[in-house]
């Protein structure tokens, strides 16, 4: 089963760009960058990845960031991970970038935007991998702060295809963004966010009644409400699962306790995602080799979560039915 989880192709919905920064990388741009870390050693940095909760993991996080400085920073960046999706044998990926977490630092939307770009372009020229763009919101800012971002990325909206929401979710409910979205909506981006990773449902049903948004980061959480889960099943709303992420940020005790196989087996549109594989132990094969070694997962299964993640992908539709065949080779 591994042979095949390691053979199929497959699609990435939610990956954070800045939490594939492996600690090497790190290093070399701070050095380069004269950027002051908090690690001596790779040693150190990977005792300091040890998470209570998000927010344990975002201070982290953040600080990590502080390394990207330039377009070619960018481009590294997104280009490791490129090399990772040919390990993992993802050949479409749609990637989140936070801009916020740059521009504050003075570091321009533009460098920003063009060094992901200009990877991506490379590795479809190179390995033939699709990807879109998504900018995400950081909810632990103001919706001001928000509408000042999506202004900035209306000079590029060619690059982007949708907007997100993430960073420190308790406190910080979709309602506090319903007119960006609504103006993100108006100029044409696709709609997602975070939402029920650690909050409770309602926050669940703000993200689809008043942001209207497409797709749930996470999600995780309406395993709580009866009501939810058949509004989810009946509207085959996407789930955009990172199982990693939720054990590292124990969102759930162990393995044993994830859910992932109850939101399939009740007939949700669940999908599998790394989130931040440099932060939480492994990128996308290794999420699937620990969901099928912890909830005996059928063949069945794993086909199943691969092909949700291409259709609920915002690839057109030719192409999308063009990988969904190659999946389908997998079958019985
Ligand atoms: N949740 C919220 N914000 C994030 C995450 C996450 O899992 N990863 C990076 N930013
Ligand atoms: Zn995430």
């Amino acid at each position: 089963m591994i042979d095949l989880i390691e053979k199929l192709p497959k699609a990435e919905l939610h990956l954070h760009i800045e939490g594939s920064l492996e600690p090497e990388l790190m290093f070399k741009l701070a050095k380069k960058n004269n950027i002051e870390i908090p690690y001596k050693t790779i040693d150190d940095v990977k005792k300091a990845y040890e998470f209570s909760n998000l927010q344990s993991f975002l201070d982290i996080y953040y600080a990590g960031a502080n390394v990207l400085i330039s377009k070619e920073d960018f481009y590294d960046l997104t280009w490791e991970y490129i090399l990772k999706c040919v390990d993992n044998n993802i050949i479409h990926t749609e990637i989140f970038f936070d801009p916020q977490t740059h521009t504050s630092r003075g570091v321009s939307f533009e460098t920003v935007i063009s060094g992901i770009k200009e990877a991506l372009e490379d590795a479809n020229k190179k390995f033939g991998i699709t990807s879109q763009i998504i900018m995400c919101f950081l909810r632990h800012l103001s919706q001001e702060d928000a509408l000042k971002t999506l202004d900035e990325a209306l000079n590029f909206k060619d690059d982007i295809i949708g907007v997100g929401l993430d960073s420190s979710e308790l406190g910080n409910p979709p309602s506090k963004f319903e007119k960006v979205f609504k103006k993100a909506q108006e100029n044409g981006f696709k709609l997602v966010a975070h939402a029920g990773e650690e909050a409770d449902v309602l926050y669940i049903y703000e993200a689809l009644d008043l942001l209207h948004i497409q797709r749930i980061d996470h999600g995780v959480q309406s395993i709580k409400s009866d009501e939810l889960m058949q509004r989810l099943k009946d509207e085959q709303i996407p789930l955009t699962v990172c199982p990693n992420s939720n054990i590292e940020l124990k969102v759930f005790e162990n393995y044993k306790e994830h859910n992932i196989k109850k939101l399939l087996d009740f007939g949700l549109n669940v999908t599998v995602n790394s989130d931040d594989p440099a932060y939480f132990k492994g990128y996308l094969n290794q999420n699937f080799i620990n969901l099928y070694e912890n909830l005996e997962l059928s063949k069945e299964d794993i086909v199943k979560l691969v092909k949700n993640s291409f259709n609920s992908s915002f690839i057109e539709d030719e192409l999308k039915q063009k990988y969904i065949k190659e999946v389908k080779l997998y079958e019985g």
